[in-house]
């Protein structure tokens, strides 16, 4: 008999209604870990606002460490009401990001059956693409400073950094993705998004590597789209899409309205992937402190997220399992928005469990 294969996950359920969600998307990985004979053997930290406010700490150094042996780690939310902005998101997310040299934020576009989008006359033949955005350098690398500082003088920067391996690597990881997504019959068409009328040296850079890279993949359309633009284009013609790559901070803002086009944050989900070493899964929400504890949030973006950590750790049929059951229960919610789905938290996370046992 062959052994059961068992995933080390690290599980970081975080603040707000993060634990809740988490709890359904474990709940749903067991069910179908229990179908298709895998195992998963779940460590709980709890990083997060809560143990900030009592002991100071975000990320010490030994869970650093401790946080590479895993195969995955499954996040729910940081941010904590009474934390200020910046705290949680710099020592906790930004830092497994950069230590584990997480570079790729990938982020599916992909509109359900039966869930709402606010894009007129648009259905799930036209929405299904996949966000490759850089997740580690850019204007999140924290160069630049302020000088004379309280004065009326004062200067301050931050300054957009990109080096011409790190924009390698992402545009290598956003065309071997479309080359795989040509492979399950999508158009295989790679758009790079960037500012090059203005950014003339970043912009520059990326421009000039992915015309190099494209050379290498003559299969795969290309195509480049000002950010400005892509914005209009998502909302207007998002069949266009396929896959699209993207520096770190518009990333970080297009796939907010990506994530609003396939329905809401109750159903978006990302991987923060580094394709050597340890990639780290979680909704794309924030921690919805207002709902917490009623067992009113949409935990379907903590279960996609669930979804991708098993696509992405190559168990591929348990992935579409999972999917074949979310695009089930989406015909059957009322809606996507917390509180008015017709079912519960928990609801949710028993019945996609029904769907797939
Ligand atoms: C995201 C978030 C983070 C980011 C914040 C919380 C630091 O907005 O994952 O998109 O800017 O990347
Ligand atoms: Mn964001």
């Amino acid at each position: 008999m062959s052994e059961k294969k068992v995933y080390k996950i690290a599980v970081l359920p975080g603040d707000g209604t993060g634990p809740e969600v988490v709890a359904e998307g474990i709940k749903v990985l067991e069910a179908v870990g229990k179908r298709f004979d895998i195992g998963f053997d779940f460590k709980e930290y709890d990083f997060g606002g809560e143990r900030y406010l009592s002991t100071g700490e975000t990320l010490p150094e030994s869970a650093i460490d401790e946080l590479k042996n895993f195969k995955a780690i499954y996040l729910g939310a940081i941010g904590h009401p009474d934390v200020a902005p910046g705290i949680l998101e710099l020592g906790i997310l930004l830092k497994i990001r950069f230590v584990m040299d997480q570079y790729i934020n990938l982020r599916p576009v992909k509109l359900y059956p039966g869930v709402d989008t606010p894009l007129k006359d648009k259905g799930p033949e036209d929405i299904d693409f996949v966000v490759v955005r850089e997740n580690t350098g850019g204007l999140y690398t924290g160069h630049g400073g302020i000088t004379r500082k309280d004065t009326p003088y004062e200067v301050a920067s931050q300054v957009m950094v990109y080096d011409r391996q790190m924009v390698d690597r992402c545009l290598k990881y956003a065309f071997e993705l479309a080359v795989e997504r040509k492979k399950e019959g999508k158009p295989g068409r790679l758009t790079l998004v960037q500012k090059t009328n203005v950014l003339t040296y970043v912009g520059d850079l990326w421009y000039r590597a992915f015309i190099d890279m494209s050379k290498e993949y003559p299969d795969i359309e290309t195509d480049y789209n000002h950010i400005d633009a892509a914005c209009m284009w998502m909302v207007k013609n998002p069949e266009w899409y396929d896959v699209l790559v993207i520096s770190n901070m518009f990333g970080d803002i297009i796939t907010d309205l990506g994530a609003m086009v396939q329905g809401g944050m109750g159903i978006a989900a990302g991987g923060n992937i580094n394709p050597e070493g340890t990639s780290m899964f979680e909704p794309i929400g924030g921690s919805a402190p207002k709902y917490t504890g009623k067992d009113v949030i949409n935990p379907l973006a903590a279960i996609e997220a669930g979804r991708m950590m098993l696509k992405h750790l190559g168990e591929k049929d348990a992935a579409k399992a999972i999917e074949d059951a979310v695009s089930q229960i989406c015909t059957e919610l009322k809606s996507l928005t917390a509180g008015k789905m017709g079912l519960s938290t928990s609801g949710v996370g028993n019945r996609l469990v029904e769907l797939i046992s």
